[in-house]
């Protein structure tokens, strides 16, 4: 029987649990109460609140506005949602890059507003000593690597990283050193698949990719984009699973129609 079926509540253990057995880990993305229950209930492992948010729930270019007041407001509704899966709150720009005694705090503040089992940061060594502080804080913290969005103007753009041996070897690199110092999983994105994999390979801790290929330990995809909700962002990586916007301006059109022909209400619908 698999670990996922048996499993009442996903702890940081269960997944080097999967890991081990080499069960794939399944994570998505959620920012409100209503959408976490879904997924929760769906059965997915873990669920990111991630600052993704920034892009599709509040319309912008990058994650960079998001503030740590919105992430804990978005924790809290989706942990208010979550029986089951594991919640890991995305830490926003400018909210542990500063130093790590503020790299702390601002840790501390998402685990005790929001009541999340963990926290996300981005990088690698250059964020090292903040990773420490938190985890010896006693908060599981899950790494990022690859194409971090937060870096945006560094590299000035979303393409696919890691593609020359350099940078291939830092991100190996950083993979370790996050792995030395305590973190339970890295998320990887958009990275050849074969480095991908070759981390996977090396590490004991998961290794979740999003644009990384199917030889790592798990998948993360953003839910407006599987959903078929956001259209507008279509990379070669990301499956579609359904087409809710087509399905929700229809019903929304739908909606229209009745209010003006009066169709909406009927008498069955009213007092
Ligand atoms: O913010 C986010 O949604 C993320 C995923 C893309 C991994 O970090």
């Amino acid at each position: 029987m698999s670990i996922q079926s048996t499993v009442k509540v996903v702890t940081t253990h269960v997944l080097s649990e999967m890991k081990l057995k080499g069960e794939k880990i399944s994570m998505l993305t959620s920012y409100d109460y209503s959408m976490a229950r879904i997924v929760d209930q769906a059965g997915i492992d873990v669920i990111l609140v991630g600052d993704s948010a920034s892009n599709v729930m509040a319309g912008n270019e990058t994650t960079l506005p998001m503030t740590l007041d919105q992430m804990i407001y978005h924790g809290t509704s989706v942990v208010r949602g979550v029986k089951r899966a594991l919640v890991v709150v995305d830490m926003p720009f400018g909210s542990y890059q500063g130093n790590s005694k503020e790299a702390v705090s601002s840790a501390i503040r998402i685990m005790k507003e929001t009541a999340a089992d963990a926290v996300k940061l981005e990088g690698g060594e250059e964020i090292l000593e903040s990773v420490q502080r938190i985890i010896s804080a006693g908060i599981p913290v899950m790494g990022h690597l690859g194409l971090t969005p937060q870096s945006i103007h560094k590299f000035g753009t979303y393409a696919v990283r890691a593609k020359q041996e350099e940078e291939a070897e830092k991100l190996v690199r950083d993979a370790h050193m996050l792995e030395e110092v305590g973190c339970f999983a890295i998320v990887i994105e958009k990275v050849p698949a074969a480095l991908a994999t070759r981390v996977a390979q090396e590490l004991s801790i998961p290794i979740i990719g999003i644009g990384a290929g199917g030889g790592v330990d798990g998948q993360v995809l953003v839910i407006h984009d599987m959903l078929g909700i956001n259209q507008e962002f279509s990379p070669r990586f990301l499956r579609r699973y359904h087409n809710l916007f087509a399905e929700m301006t229809g019903a929304v059109s739908n909606y229209i129609a009745d209010v003006k022909s009066g169709d909406f209400p009927n008498e069955r619908e009213q007092y």
